[in-house]
């Protein structure tokens, strides 16, 4: 897989506005969005974290107390809200963000960054972590890849191959963005 192979998406990707991060679970957005957001001296934010932070629930218990419907309307409606602060930052999506069509009228003039594996490394790093999706199994993961990549296309300004290190990922970024650190 090419890095900081751009994608001609319609979204039009503008570094002056918010950097997004997507990808699948274990693909290291939320390793490599705080690091990123450090050399570029913005703030970073996880939408998952957010979530977290005012429902007062881990997203475990929120799957299991309301479902995932429920958990989808409210990591949308949290994507809206950070979407529209004003100071540029580097903000880590949850892995299925992306799954509801509405988002991506959210993330339009955005520039999203796409961090891809293979779906087996991908399993490795997440089958024990205890997230909802991954008690589904392996099979189930697999498929979910695959049908997500459409969205990930789509909404992509550049990919990124997530197997390398992050610090590696975060400079190959931040040159395929043009963007020296100092803003
Ligand atoms: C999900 C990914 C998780 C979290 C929730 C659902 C998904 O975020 O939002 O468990 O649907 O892929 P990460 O991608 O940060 O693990």
């Amino acid at each position: 897989m090419s890095n900081g192979s751009g994608y001609g998406s319609d979204m039009s990707g503008n570094i002056n506005g918010h950097l997004v991060i997507t990808g699948m679970m274990g693909s290291g957005k939320s390793t490599v969005g705080p690091k990123l957001a450090a050399v570029l001296s913005r703030p970073f934010y996880d939408l998952d974290d957010e979530i977290v932070s005012t429902t007062g629930m881990a997203i475990p218990e929120i799957f299991e107390r309301y479902g995932e419907q429920v958990f989808r309307k409210w990591e949308l409606e949290k994507l809206d809200y950070m979407l529209s602060r004003p100071v540029p930052q580097v903000l880590a999506l949850g892995g299925g963000t992306l799954a509801d069509e509405r988002a991506f009228a959210l993330l339009r003039g955005h520039c999203v960054i796409w961090l891809e594996g293979s779906t087996e490394e991908l399993w490795q790093r997440v089958r024990s972590s205890g997230r909802p999706l991954v008690q589904r199994g392996l099979e189930a993961f697999r498929r979910m890849h695959e049908e997500r990549r459409t969205a990930y296309t789509k909404a992509a300004t550049f990919q990124f191959d997530c197997s390398q290190e992050p610090d590696v990922i975060v400079r190959m970024i931040v040159q395929t963005l043009g963007a020296d650190g100092d803003e």
